[in-house]
């Protein structure tokens, strides 16, 4: 059924963690947020650029901007620290940040990048914030990919397979970071019912989309010189980063049911209104999400929320 922005109810007096907020996709979602009267806490890295950001955002709501790096674990638990001191509930945490590409690089804590930053550092912080979530009957949004379709993550996957993959692959790790943003989703979704837990989990992708995702890889190629380029392609031949934003508003809609998987269904999901999609064989396997899940308990050396 299709589904419109105006949909999406007024926020005021509900509060949303949005991570990456500063630009392309997340920063589209806070506008948006911000304009509906939410409370957005825009994490991100860079406290300045995110400043930035805040400065283009008009109420009547409020933005915050507060430090979080995903690669980070300490980051994480000092972001979560901070976020409990001021906030006993938080109706919804938007996990969208992430990175794509570029060369083998690692975490503070020695995990590869991708999966460090797009997984496991998501993974911390929905566990570090559930308390806050749980309190509220929050919602958890992950924001995938269509490239978690080439995810190569399964039930056989080892614990070096997930944060030291050799050969390093980028494009191929991306994808299986993506696809654990999915397999993720639908774990928690399974084990918050389970629980009987009022929060709910859904997870989505923006098609493709202007963004600085790949403005980014092209910098750390030392490619910088094509950036003008490519980011002139895309304006002609990608969607906007607020049509790539609509899958997350949709996601956080309640009408949307926990579990459920959002996401452009025109060209190939490339772009076009955000729809109510079949979970990728990738995303779906529940052996593979359990692997994930324990793999993932194992590696942050805490458990999981539920
Ligand atoms: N654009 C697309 O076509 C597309 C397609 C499929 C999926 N996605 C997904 O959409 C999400 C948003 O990406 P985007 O396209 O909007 O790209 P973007 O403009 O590059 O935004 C990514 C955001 O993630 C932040 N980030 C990266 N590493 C971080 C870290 N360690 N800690 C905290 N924040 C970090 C970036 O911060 P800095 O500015 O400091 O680097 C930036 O704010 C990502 O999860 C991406 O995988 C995008």
């Amino acid at each position: 059924m299709t589904w419109h922005p105006r949909q999406l109810a007024q926020q005021t007096g509900r509060t949303f963690v949005v991570t990456g907020a500063n630009s392309g996709i997340g920063l589209e979602t806070a506008r948006d947020l911000v304009s509906r009267g939410a409370t957005v806490v825009m994490a991100v890295r860079d406290v300045d650029r995110g400043e930035q950001a805040r400065a283009q955002l008009s109420g009547p709501g409020t933005a915050v901007v507060a430090e979080l790096d995903l690669a980070d674990l300490d980051s994480v638990a000092t972001f979560a620290k901070r976020f409990a001191e001021s906030d006993d509930s938080l109706n919804a945490l938007v996990c969208n940040a992430g990175v794509m590409g570029g060369p083998l690089a690692l975490t503070a804590q020695g995990f590869e990048r991708q999966m460090g930053t797009n997984h496991l550092g998501h993974a911390a912080l929905v566990t570090a914030l559930w308390p806050q979530l749980h309190a509220a009957g929050g919602r958890v949004v992950l924001v995938s990919s269509i490239a978690a379709r080439g995810g190569r993550l399964s039930a056989t996957t080892t614990r070096d397979q997930l944060v030291a993959p050799s050969p390093y692959i980028g494009q191929v790790v991306y994808s299986s970071s993506k696809q654990a943003n999915l397999l993720f989703a639908q774990e928690l979704h399974r084990r918050a019912g389970k629980a009987g837990s009022p929060v709910s989990v859904v997870a989505c992708h923006p098609g493709v989309s202007q963004s600085e995702l790949f403005a980014r890889q092209l910098r750390e190629r030392r490619l910088g010189v094509l950036v003008p380029v490519a980011k002139a392609v895309s304006k002609l031949a990608l969607q906007s980063s607020e049509a790539g934003a609509l899958p997350t508003l949709r996601a956080l809609d309640h009408s949307t049911p926990s579990g459920a998987f959002v996401g452009p269904s025109a060209l190939g999901q490339f772009r076009g209104k955000p729809e109510l999609l079949d979970v990728y064989r990738t995303g779906s396997d529940p052996a593979t999400a359990e692997r994930l899940w324990v793999l993932t308990e194992e590696i942050l050396g805490t458990p999981l929320p539920v």
